[in-house]
């Protein structure tokens, strides 16, 4: 697997090479030549993440009166999450949106900003990402040979099964719930007592339809987007955490941008971010209410489950909270 990844890889880097400026040394001619870059995002073309990275595309593009272009490449067309980051990290692919949970396969630290039940609400969350600490959390990607933009909103995550519904903490013992690859995901589901499966995001409805897993776990707007409600229509609305998800870039392509460049590339990242936020709220309601319509069988937890949940992910806090109480506080106390 490993070998193969990295042939891909080298395969990336020629074609990107050949056909993406963004590597070539006509992209920083200091002539006013082209520069195209490549950005990479795994979802649908009409997703919030995906339209708003084309304002982020538009936008430098006026704004450097055309000598910037980038292509965004939706639909994982460059691969899924964990390989492109990979391969930003040497330069092939120029910019990204990616889910907070790969991301910290590679940047360890991030583990504590997805905790389980760590934001009261999404409005907690977004105080602490929008301050100081969201602030910290963005340069740290600076010793990972990335550049943290800025924060995308991606809701919370709640179960969905195939079969039968998820009414307690015990019935999620028989159940095999795929997990995006990251080693916090496996822990969660592992702590709930499930059988975790790891698997890249575009094999999941198959996943459900042909039964190799029971259920899987996201936000209303990926639910509908992949139509997993067609193949899994028991959800649970238990919205154990919050992933959020960044626009990055490689540090190879912003080491060889001019420092006004830079500024206009994070100053259009911020406002495409204002922009994803927005399209976020208005299709987190749309599509809620739309796999509702469509016989989606929600259920609740109660009060004394939810707490069982909760408490259930203790061990998380144990592992991913060594020698981060600090952070973990400042979190749990911003208001
Ligand atoms: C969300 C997120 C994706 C991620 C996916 C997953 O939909 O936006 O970036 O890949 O979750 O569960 O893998």
């Amino acid at each position: 697997m490993r070998k193969l990844t990295a042939v891909i890889c080298l395969l990336s880097l020629s074609i990107a090479t050949l056909f993406s400026a963004g590597s070539t040394e006509n992209s920083h001619d200091g002539n006013g030549g082209l520069i195209m870059f490549r950005y990479a995002e795994n979802q649908a073309y009409d997703y919030p993440t995906t339209q708003a990275a084309f304002q982020f595309a538009r936008m430098v593009e006026e704004r450097t009166d055309g000598r910037i272009k980038i292509k965004v490449y939706y639909g994982a067309q460059l691969g899924d999450e964990k390989l492109v980051i990979e391969q930003m990290q040497f330069g092939a692919i120029d910019f990204a949106r990616v889910s907070l949970s790969p991301l910290s396969e590679f940047n360890p630290s991030l583990n504590i900003l997805q905790l389980p039940y760590l934001y009261r609400n999404g409005e907690h969350m977004w105080k602490v990402l929008d301050g100081p600490i969201g602030d910290e959390f963005l340069a740290s990607m600076a010793a990972y040979d990335l550049v943290g933009l800025s924060w995308f909103d991606a809701g919370a995550r709640s179960f969905y099964t195939t079969g039968k519904s998820i009414e307690s903490l015990s019935d999620m013992k028989r159940l095999k719930i795929r997990v995006q690859e990251a080693q916090q995901m496996i822990d969660m589901v592992t702590a709930l007592g499930a059988t975790p499966s790891p698997m890249s995001f575009g094999d999941v409805y198959s996943g459900l339809q042909t039964g190799s897993i029971d259920g899987a776990e996201n936000n209303w707007p990926s639910y509908d987007s992949t139509r997993h409600y067609e193949v899994a229509k028991y959800f649970l609305q238990d919205e154990h955490t919050r992933v959020p998800e960044m626009q990055i870039a490689s540090a190879m392509t912003w080491s060889k941008l001019s420092p006004s460049d830079q500024a206009i590339i994070k100053q259009a990242a911020q406002e495409s971010a204002e922009i994803e936020r927005a399209l976020w709220a208005e299709k987190e309601k749309a599509s809620e209410e739309k796999v509702k319509k469509s016989g989606v069988v929600v259920t609740y937890l109660s009060q004394e489950e939810k707490q069982k949940f909760q408490d259930a992910m203790e061990p998380l806090y144990k592992k991913y909270g060594e020698g981060n109480q600090a952070i973990i506080t400042r979190i749990q106390e911003t208001k």
